[in-house]
């Protein structure tokens, strides 16, 4: 073969990865999981039928402003009542396992401080059982971002460590009604996340935050979001200990694994010099290590004790004990990376300029050019290679623990005003195609890396973005709740076929 070949062959082969077309199924490992991922809250609907309480993204709902476009979950997509249709969906895509998450005021309408809804159990116990008819797995999140209502009149939810039993008694119901069918459990889904978005700038339930993060009436941005971050890692780390010392080893329920979910963005250096270098992975150990560090090492990153000092609670010696190694593996979200700046040594928005977000500022833009191309949620611009460079840190930090990407997907810029424009979703294709290339890299570069679930199936209520951000597989007619499959669905599909090794 002449030189000139073999030199167009290279170029050729880089140019085509780089546009994702090589991506293929027989690029992971064998027993690799190909999944979906919903969440209760944004598809299910049904917010009063068979004695489901009013939780707290129905009443965030009801308060003006709060939503684009004043929409809420009361309807959604209406899964409650169409599951069986949206399980012959997830069928038809040919994927191993489906992640779902359970209502919490579905099963407990009143938290502790009532009885079990047996139609709540019901209506899970129809969903696994159809699943395991058709030999798909089930990854089930027990707490994503919904809670009965009641737990935030009664106590303050999470800023209560009154949340924390309510937690592990709506966990133990779980564990013995759904442990026989579930073989891997997440406790709680992006802890960081939610508890920055709920007590720090007020975007979610129960909108609590303080200047210069917001103009909530109630709240304190400072100390609220590490009282909340506190019992949320404890009810996980007490959740654990119960699932494992006792519904793990019961006879139907052996082998179970649990997890928590958290969103792992990657941090990139601004510029090349020491100080946003130090940043990026102070962007790392707040954003990341704030959940995973306890629950995989028994205590709070050291970058964050460095700042905060004894403003960050200390665990017992027993917490520890129970805290340290309470994960099987890592539940990792993906969607996005930005650069750090540093705010220590240079001026940044006053909200960046905070010791609760570690002096670090999230930029977007290198010398007048974009990390990546935009999205539907401004902060999640399309940067392929951070989704292998998050896994190569995660790998790194926490001794390659097993890892499923739980979620990892892409909104479109601009709602698609077309029914034609929102199905020809190419650029959702080169999303995945793109994203999958980079975490097959970080794979065989040894990133202990067992799963991978497209967040979504179905547009959604994408919380207070209501549903104009679609993020789906499949279309939602808002009026008529049709599920049309849009081209992606159809890639994943054909893309999930390949499956046979040649010998
Ligand atoms: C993460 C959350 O878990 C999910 O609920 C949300 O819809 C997606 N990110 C997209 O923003």
């Amino acid at each position: 073969m002449s030189l000139f070949l073999v030199m167009f062959l290279v170029v050729s082969a880089t140019q085509a990865s780089i546009h994702g077309e090589f991506i293929n199924r027989l690029d992971f490992p064998d027993g690799f999981m190909f999944g979906v991922s919903t969440s209760s809250y944004q598809i299910e609907g049904a917010y009063l039928d068979d004695s489901k309480s009013i939780n707290n993204w129905d009443v965030f709902s009801l308060s003006p402003g709060k939503i684009d476009n004043g929409d809420n979950g009361f309807i959604a997509n209406d899964h409650y009542h169409q599951y069986l249709k949206d399980i012959e969906i997830i069928q038809s895509l040919g994927v191993d396992a489906y992640r779902f998450s359970i209502s919490w005021a579905r099963i407990l309408p009143r938290g502790r401080f009532g009885e079990v809804n047996p139609m709540g159990i019901m209506f899970y116990n129809k969903i696994l059982d159809e699943l395991t008819l058709r030999g798909i797995k089930p990854f089930v999140t027990i707490h994503h971002h919904d809670f009965p209502q009641e737990l935030q009149d009664r106590y303050g939810s999470w800023l209560s460590p009154l949340m924390q039993e309510d937690y592990v008694h709506y966990a133990k119901i779980c564990f013995k009604n759904f442990g026989d069918r579930v073989k891997h459990w997440i406790t709680i889904n992006e802890p960081v996340y939610f508890t920055i978005m709920a007590y720090q700038n007020g975007g979610y339930p129960p909108a609590r935050c303080s200047p210069p993060f917001g103009n909530c009436s109630a709240g304190n941005s400072d100390i609220e979001p590490i009282i909340v971050m506190h019992n949320m890692l404890l009810a996980h780390g007490k959740a654990v200990k119960l699932y494992r010392k006792i519904y793990m080893h019961l006879q139907r329920q052996q082998g179970g694994l649990i997890g928590i979910a958290e969103v792992c963005g990657m941090f990139e250096p601004l510029t090349d010099n020491d100080y946003d270098q130090e940043a990026a992975s102070r962007g790392l150990a707040y954003s990341i290590g704030w959940a995973l560090d306890p629950v995989m090492f028994g205590d709070y990153p050291l970058e964050m004790r460095e700042i905060l000092g004894n403003q960050l609670p200390n665990f017992t010696t027993a917490e520890i004990e129970f805290m340290k190694d309470s994960i099987d593996y890592i539940a990792v979200n993906h969607y996005s990376t930005t650069y750090a700046k540093d705010c220590i040594h240079s001026s940044c928005s006053l909200t960046a300029a905070q010791p609760i977000n570690g002096f670090v500022d999230r930029v977007r833009e290198q010398n007048g050019v974009q990390i990546g191309e935009p999205t539907g949620v401004p902060s999640l611009p399309v940067v392929p290679r951070g989704f292998g460079e998050v896994i190569n840190y995660l790998k790194k930090r926490y001794n390659n623990k097993p890892m499923f990407v739980t979620e990892n997907g892409y909104s479109e810029p601009e709602t698609p005003q077309l029914l034609q424009e929102a199905l020809q979703d190419d650029t959702r294709i080169e999303f995945h195609k793109l994203y999958l290339l980079s975490l097959a890299q970080a794979i065989r570069n040894g990133a202990n890396v067992k799963g991978y679930f497209v967040w979504t199936l179905l547009d959604d209520f994408e919380w207070r973005n209501g549903y104009r951000t679609r993020f789906g597989l499949y279309y939602i007619d808002r009026q008529t709740l049709d599920r049309i499959p849009k081209q992606s669905a159809k890639w994943y599909q054909d893309f999930l076929k390949n499956k046979t090794r040649p010998l």
